[in-house]
């Protein structure tokens, strides 16, 4: 199968099978607070996540590129979007722009579209220190994703089945790298024993990229004969995996996986994470509501961001970590059982 079916497959079955909403962040549940003592004036969004700098604590996770005109389109809408709004966003993986000069263009549009705007890179972890140097400079990266799927390899008919070696190759970019590098999953989560190896790297942030959103278990299943119905239900739920994260590594954590409105957003600082990236529940609203709609639901999130954290009387997201709240039913118990509470 070309490459470029396979990225149009993608976002196909990631707008059919998509969210399936078992990231636990409904376990937690804030109380309160009758006298807050803030006024919505009073509250920055703009969230500590170190050398990435990012002005807002949401950004567009990554998803396409290459694949010829229909993911150009929707890399220069996204891109667009978040020009207008001043969120980062991410690229899907450059191999296939490495591979074939053709396929550049659907990545460099979104440097077009919005130059002054925050852009990562992102390969998959078999990259060398050469490509992520290329990649980087292909759209001027800020920052670049190195990108964990070994479910998503496993499951795909043509995937990778070798992993030995990601660990000092990940160490080597970061390394070489003059922009930080972001290690993130693709919705199955990071585990703590996996954030303190990458610890011991000069990596500046961890995306949990957690259980609960898209599913790339199921999206690749969907297209094999022998379904592997084992993995559909594998990977450590995103608000977990936040807190997994957050005890294995010192520096910023982002959270993704399943997120889907400020509640969501809300919850993921309250656990511990830094900032927020949102690929599925953004591609839905680009395919449906379109260029407005997408920034309208943007905004929306801002905006319903600045309202919680008025009610919880937390003027920075920071001070969100500390708000009063509860964690009950499968967070609870699981975070039990890894020592965590
Ligand atoms: C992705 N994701 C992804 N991640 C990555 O690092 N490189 C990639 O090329 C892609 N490609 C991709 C395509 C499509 C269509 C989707 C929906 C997602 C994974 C993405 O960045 C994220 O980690 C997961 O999708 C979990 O977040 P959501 O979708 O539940 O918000």
């Amino acid at each position: 199968m070309s490459r470029a079916k396979r990225k149009m497959d993608h976002i196909n079955y990631a707008l059919s099978t998509g969210q399936c909403r078992a990231t636990w962040l409904d376990c937690v549940r804030f109380v309160h607070q009758a006298l807050p003592g803030t006024g919505v004036a009073d509250v920055s969004l703009e969230p500590k996540t170190g050398d990435l700098n990012l002005k807002s604590p949401v950004f567009i996770n990554a998803m396409t590129g290459g694949g010829g005109s229909e993911t150009l389109q929707l890399n220069a809408m996204l891109a667009r979007a978040a020009k207008e709004t001043g969120i980062a966003m991410a690229v899907g993986s450059q191999m296939a722009a490495l591979k074939d000069k053709n396929e550049r263009e659907s990545y460099q549009v979104v440097r077009k579209e919005n130059p002054q705007g925050i852009i990562f890179g992102n390969l998959g972890s078999e990259a060398t220190v050469e490509q992520a140097l290329e990649a980087v400079e292909m759209i001027e990266a800020d920052a670049f994703q190195v990108h964990l799927n070994v479910v998503q390899e496993l499951t795909m008919p043509e995937g990778d089945r070798e992993f030995r070696g990601a660990l000092e190759r990940i160490g080597r970019i970061a390394e070489e790298l003059d922009v930080p590098v972001i290690v993130k999953e693709t919705g199955f989560g990071i585990s703590q024993e996996a954030a303190e190896a990458l610890a011991g790297t000069q990596v500046s942030a961890i995306d949990v990229s957690g259980f609960g959103g898209t599913n790339f278990a199921s999206i690749e299943n969907e297209r094999r004969k022998r379904k592997l119905a084992y993995f559909e239900d594998w990977g450590i739920p995103t608000a977990a995996a936040i807190v997994e994260c957050r005890q294995g590594f010192g520096g910023t954590v982002l959270a993704s996986g399943g997120l889907q409105d400020a509640g969501d957003l809300i919850r993921a600082f309250r656990l511990g994470a830094d900032a927020t990236g949102i690929a599925g529940s953004f591609l839905k609203h680009a395919v449906s509501l379109g260029e407005t709609g997408l920034i309208e639901e943007i905004e929306g999130l801002h905006e319903d961001l600045r309202m919680l954290m008025t009610a919880l009387g937390a003027r920075t997201i920071e001070d969100i970590r500390t708000s009063p709240a509860v964690i009950s039913g499968e967070l609870l118990s699981y975070l039990q059982q890894r020592g965590y509470e």
